[in-house]
């Protein structure tokens, strides 16, 4: 028997199969549950990465930015399982501006879109699928350590920090509908959002070394099980956390 058979899980993020979210999407089916994917833009391309999966799923459209998008959300999502047992967020997005040591003179409409589509987006789409989860459920957001100001990571990292509080505000409010919200922190992986963060590479030379236990970029599945551990029955108590998965960096000191 696997670890999710018989939930129904909306998977959001999956862009190209090095998406963190391919590889939840890939995990989930193989641990027995029912998923349905969001795509952002490039549906095609989605529906074509999708075809890739043990199961292909449908896809349905989500700009996370679109009111009208998540106000059908529920609706659209029914139409392909009849109630949701998990929800992942995997969606960031910042403009260039943002990023890349241009920290001091980034505008607020580039940091509104950042905090927008990275931050708020956790509370829009659990509150969009609420309608859905009416036997209570798990709810996993893709994080990034913002406990620290790291190197060229810039207003991604505090668009990260607001995540984290939204996180602890949602556990809040969804634990009375017996939802749990989760964050999983991972280390940096080679998938697009990290290709397009000008200075990436700072991360990549020193992660593995400064790791207890090493560190593959190019590895989602790490960071994929703990989306599924959490989207399980094995952790009923446990909400408002943040689950490290980053080789043990955060751990460190020096
Ligand atoms: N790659 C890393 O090093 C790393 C490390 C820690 C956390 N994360 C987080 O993991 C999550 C997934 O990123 P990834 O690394 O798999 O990269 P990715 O580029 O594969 O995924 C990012 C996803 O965000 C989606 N997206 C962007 N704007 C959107 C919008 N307006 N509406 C809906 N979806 C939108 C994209 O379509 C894409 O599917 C992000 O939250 C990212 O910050 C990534």
């Amino acid at each position: 028997m696997g670890l999710l058979e018989g939930k129904r899980l909306l998977v959001t993020g999956v862009l190209t199969d090095s998406s963190i979210a391919y590889n939840v999407a890939k995990l989930a089916q193989e641990e027995g549950a029912q998923v349905v994917l969001t795509g952002f833009g490039r549906l095609s391309l989605v529906e074509r990465i999708a075809k890739r999966l043990p199961e292909p799923p449908p896809v349905v459209e989500l700009d996370v930015q679109n009111g009208e998008h998540l106000d059908t959300l529920a609706d659209r999502v029914g139409e392909h399982l009849d109630g949701l047992d998990g929800v992942v967020h995997s969606i960031g997005f910042a403009p260039q501006t943002c990023l890349g040591g241009n920290f001091l003179n980034t505008a607020w409409e580039d940091v509104a879109t950042a905090v927008h589509v990275s931050t708020f987006s956790f509370k829009s789409l659990a509150v969009a699928c609420l309608p859905l989860m009416k036997e209570g459920g798990a709810i996993v957001g893709l994080d990034f350590d913002a406990t620290k100001a790291w190197p060229v990571y810039d207003w991604m990292g505090v668009a990260k920090a607001g995540l984290e509080s939204c996180s602890r505000y949602l556990a809040r409010d969804l634990g009375k509908h017996g939802i749990r919200v989760n964050l999983v922190a991972a280390g940096p992986l080679r998938t697009m959002a990290a290709k397009s963060i000008p200075g990436f590479q700072e991360f990549e030379e020193s992660w593995p070394d400064r790791a207890p236990l090493g560190w593959d970029l190019g590895d989602t599945a790490p960071a994929a099980r703990a989306c599924v551990a959490l989207l399980s029955d094995w952790f009923p108590a446990t909400t408002g956390e943040i689950v490290h998965v980053d080789g043990g960096v955060h751990a460190m000191g020096g």
